[in-house]
């Protein structure tokens, strides 16, 4: 396993395990026996973070339960945990109104007139409820501190209650470090400055379909030593290639890439690129060089991926003991 250390949040294995895909929002794919098999199968083969939130699974917080139920036996202590608020306390079994803005801020207009309490907010999180959110992480996951929690929405408007409720959770004991999960340039730096430079990493989607960070957030968080997280390396599995045109797809986080799915046109034009890809480096299997092109930037970030299968985490473990060579660092790159 290789290792990389570029900002606050210290030493990490250049793979660390997502736990999204664990806890029945793919469709139950994984059984919990199997779930809890993969993780300490990473954990025992050098993995050192493994990263989850109180939204992952459904319900909310199935995924921290699950994960909490893996590090029993002493694997609590050999690795580190990200975890992430933020969605919890807006999902629509919360308060009877939905994520979409437009139903917020008709619930907010109603609110307002029937009982005439101009000041509620129903959008605003306050610093309480996100500490509480932080408390129940840690119950759920039967741990008594967090490593590292992340503010999980990637621009939020009430970005001083997250602040002041991380420095609380930090006080209590209850967290390690902070940061936020976005793409935003804009929002990272004012995090960073609302925090008085105490944001210890960033999470943000890198991967051979999406460069984006590269511009801005990558060296940005290198010139602040701000631990770059990547995540979504394979894009939701796209990039192992094994998908193609006729590919149909159950799992709700997958299913707007079907025929007549709002991202339709989006998955189109990425397989038109696999395709390029798989045609220049000579072959149908795209998943190495995939993650291997994240974690050979030259920004060295961690790689949080998702494995389903031990099968693919033995792969995956497997495929982080080197990096890309320069040739085929310098070929992707060019594509
Ligand atoms: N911060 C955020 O907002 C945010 C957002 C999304 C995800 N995340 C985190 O990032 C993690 C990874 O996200 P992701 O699922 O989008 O990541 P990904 O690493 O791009 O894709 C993971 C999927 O790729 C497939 N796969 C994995 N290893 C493989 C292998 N060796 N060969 C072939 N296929 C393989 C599996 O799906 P199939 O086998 O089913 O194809 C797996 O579920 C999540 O678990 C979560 O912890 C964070």
């Amino acid at each position: 396993m290789l290792y990389t250390e570029n900002g606050k949040f210290g030493k990490l294995s250049v793979i660390g395990l997502g736990c999204w895909n664990f806890g029945a929002q793919w469709n139950n794919k994984v059984s919990e026996a199997d779930a809890i098999q993969i993780i300490r199968f990473a954990i025992d083969n050098g993995v050192n973070f493994v990263d989850v939130a109180e939204s992952y699974g459904f319900p909310d917080g199935q995924c921290e339960i699950l994960l909490g139920k893996a590090l029993l036996d002493g694997y609590r202590s050999k690795v580190k945990i990200v975890s992430k608020i933020g969605w919890y306390g807006r999902r629509e079994a919360d308060f009877g109104v939905s994520r979409s803005k437009y139903v917020r801020r008709m619930a907010n207009i109603l609110y307002n007139k029937i009982f005439k309490y101009k000041e509620f907010d129903v959008l605003k999180r306050s610093p309480e409820l996100l500490r509480l959110c932080g408390h129940a992480c840690c119950g759920r996951l039967q741990t008594p501190y967090i490593d590292l929690l992340l503010c999980h929405d990637d621009n939020p408007q009430d970005m001083d209650s997250f602040i002041k409720a991380f420095r609380i959770l930090k006080a209590e004991g209850f967290i390690r470090h902070y940061g936020i999960s976005t793409n935003r340039i804009n929002v990272l730096k004012r995090f960073q400055e609302k925090s008085g430079n105490e944001c210890s990493a960033c999470e943000c989607d890198y991967s051979l379909l999406n460069r984006s960070a590269e511009k801005e957030i990558f060296p940005y968080c290198q010139n602040n030593k701000i631990t770059i997280l990547t995540r979504g390396a394979l894009a939701r599995g796209l990039l192992s290639g094994k998908y193609n045109l006729q590919t149909v797809f159950n799992e709700p986080s997958r299913m707007s890439w079907n025929v007549g799915g709002s991202e339709r046109s989006n998955y189109e034009s990425y397989i038109k690129k696999i395709n390029a890809i798989k045609q220049n480096l000579k072959t149908e299997v795209v998943t190495p060089y995939a993650y291997k092109f994240v974690f050979s930037n030259e920004h060295s970030p961690a790689v949080v991926l998702g494995s389903t299968t031990l099968d693919q985490i033995k792969q995956n473990i497997e495929i982080a003991t080197s990096r890309l060579s320069e040739e085929n660092f310098k070929l992707l790159t060019s594509i």
